[in-house]
């Protein structure tokens, strides 16, 4: 046989940084190595009852068939009413669309809108799949750094420098994987005038952290921040984060009606509408009793205080306080140029995160993967006493590289 051809564009695109390193995990435990995993991009909370009851209730009941492809309209309701009750977005049914998951969302708004050559702004650090799916979709990434000094956020001043007649998207992430950053209003208000002024693009609002959000601080999105934007979002979200429900995979959006519509034209030679049984959970997460987000909340907003803590006291590791999401981002340029206690010479973040893995057992992401270096992205989906056992193998590594040859 030929050498097989793929697609062009899926040819050049990168499998998912998150999932190899949870490959190597499953590796290691295979050969009975113990390792605690803090790469995992999800709750470690169970789904709650009353979401699960409503599953299988849908199950007996016989919803087990195809459902419209844009979702059910009761469901479709729920996130319509989710909308204007959380996010003061004027919003009618027939707004939304449910997809396989957020990522779907994502995949289908690209896939809908670009053409070879169009731009998509990308700050950094960002969600892996942001730019294999613009990739996948034809497009090109324009990454913009967005370091500590801003927060890890995107400023005004940037977005309108990187703007070009090509720009058709920009991607913003509030509460942010990786780095836990939250755009305040004031800071929206400011992309916003930028957008103002640029009428060709786009802007995807990814939410999908809403209600993880620490301090005691309020959610805001684009769309509400600057109404006139409105027509030119796509605000999306999902019942992954906020109600553990990774696997559930139903995610959902609203925006203009003509990206609507091509979305779902797209979703309909494709998946079709989400699973029946899930849609039906969703709607039982969206309309029951939200007492889960709250608690969950406060788990996270303690485990937030104690990893930011410890990784502090660190030596070679320093962290900013993430206000959002759960996840520490920790600087780990102080360990770079120096050699793992077995003696391999860390020159990146990424060595940094494979001798973390091999040398002390804990599986955390690099920073680069997300765009910017030398991070590591740590995970506090566990619970405390495995996550205080984890700080003690990280503490004890950082010591010895720091000590040896410091
Ligand atoms: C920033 C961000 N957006 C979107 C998603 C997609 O979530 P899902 O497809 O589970 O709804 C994730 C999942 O990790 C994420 O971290």
């Amino acid at each position: 046989m030929n050498t097989p051809v793929l697609n062009k564009y899926l040819a050049s695109a990168r499998p998912s940084a998150t999932y190899k390193v949870m490959d190597r995990v499953a590796a290691l435990r295979a050969a009975d190595v113990e390792v605690i995993s803090l790469c995992a991009g999800e709750p470690d909370f169970d789904t709650p009852l009353h979401i699960r009851a409503a599953a299988m209730a849908a199950i007996n009941n016989g919803h087990t068939r195809y459902t419209q492809v844009a979702g059910l309209k009761a469901l479709r309701e729920a996130v319509a009413d989710k909308f204007r009750r959380e996010n003061g977005l004027n919003v009618q049914w027939t707004d939304t669309l449910v997809c396989s998951g957020g990522k779907q969302v994502i995949f289908n708004a690209l896939a809908a809108t670009l053409n070879e050559g169009d731009e998509v702004i990308i700050p950094a650090p960002y969600w892996v799949s942001y730019p294999e799916i613009v990739q996948l979709c034809g497009g090109k990434s324009i990454v913009l750094p967005c370091g500590p000094g801003s927060g890890f956020k995107l400023t005004a001043a940037q977005l309108a420098a990187a703007i070009t007649p090509q720009t058709r998207w920009l991607i913003l992430n509030s509460p942010s994987n990786p780095s836990g950053a939250v755009y305040q209003r004031a800071e929206l208000q400011a992309l916003a005038e930028v957008l103002l002024a640029n009428p060709q693009v786009l802007v995807l609002s990814d939410d999908i952290y809403e209600h993880l959000l620490f301090d005691g601080q309020v959610f805001h999105t684009l769309a509400q921040v600057e109404a006139r934007l409105q027509p030119r979002i796509l605000t999306m979200n999902g019942v992954s984060k906020s109600y553990a429900m990774t696997g559930w995979r139903i995610g959902y959006a609203t925006g203009p009606r003509w990206l609507l519509d091509a979305m779902e034209k797209l979703q309909g030679q494709q998946t079709s509408g989400a699973c029946s049984i899930s849609q039906h959970a969703a709607l039982a997460a969206l309309t029951g009793p939200q007492d889960f987000i709250s608690r969950s909340r406060g788990v996270f907003e303690n485990r937030r205080d104690m990893m930011v803590r410890l990784l502090n006291e660190m030596p070679g590791l320093s962290c900013i306080k993430p206000t959002g999401a759960f996840y520490a981002f920790a600087c780990c340029e102080a360990l770079l140029g120096k050699r793992s206690p077995a003696g391999k010479l860390l020159q990146t973040d990424e060595d940094v995160a494979i001798a973390l893995l091999t040398e002390a057992s804990v599986a955390v992401v690099h920073g680069s993967a997300f765009g910017l270096g030398p991070y590591l992205r740590i995970a506090y989906a566990l619970d405390d006493a495995s996550l205080r056992k984890a700080c003690a193998a990280i503490r004890t590594f950082c010591n010895t590289v720091m000590a040896t040859n410091g």
